[in-house]
C-alpha cells in the first residue's frame, strides 16, 4: 500500500497506509486526518481540498486538470504547488508523496 505523508495546518506530519485508487482525499479523509472539509465529496466543484504538493513530488504528482485549475483560482492561497486532493490518485509511484494542508479560505 503507497504511503502518504500528510502535513496538516500546525505543522504536525502523519504517515497514512493509502490504498491504490483511492484519492489523496479520501485517503486523509478517511485516516482521521479531519482538516479537510471536502465539501463536494471529490467531485472537483468545491475547492475545499486544497493542498501543496512537496515540490520534489510536484512532477509526479501531476498538473491540475482544467476544471480543477479554475477552482484553484479560487483560492487566496494558490500556488505553483496546489492541487486539489480529491484529484490526485494513490498508486504505487505516489509511495512517499508527501502533502500540506492549504489554510483554510
Ligand atoms: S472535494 Fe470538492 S473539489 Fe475536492
Amino acid at each position: 500500500m503507497p504511503t502518504l505523508i500528510v502535513v496538516t495546518r500546525a505543522g504536525d506530519e502523519t504517515a497514512i497506509d493509502a490504498r491504490e485508487g483511492t484519492s489523496v482525499m479520501e485517503a486523509i479523509r478517511d485516516n482521521g486526518v479531519d482538516e479537510l472539509l471536502a465539501l463536494c465529496g471529490g467531485c472537483c466543484s468545491c475547492a475545499t481540498c486544497h493542498v501543496f504538493v512537496d515540490a520534489e513530488w510536484a512532477d509526479k504528482a501531476g498538473k491540475p486538470g482544467e476544471d480543477e485549475d479554475d477552482l484553484l483560482d479560487s483560492s487566496d492561497y494558490r500556488t505553483d504547488l496546489s492541487r486539489l486532493s480529491c484529484q490526485i490518485a494513490m498508486t504505487p509511484a505516489l509511495d512517499g508523496l508527501r502533502v500540506t494542508i492549504a489554510p483554510e479560505d
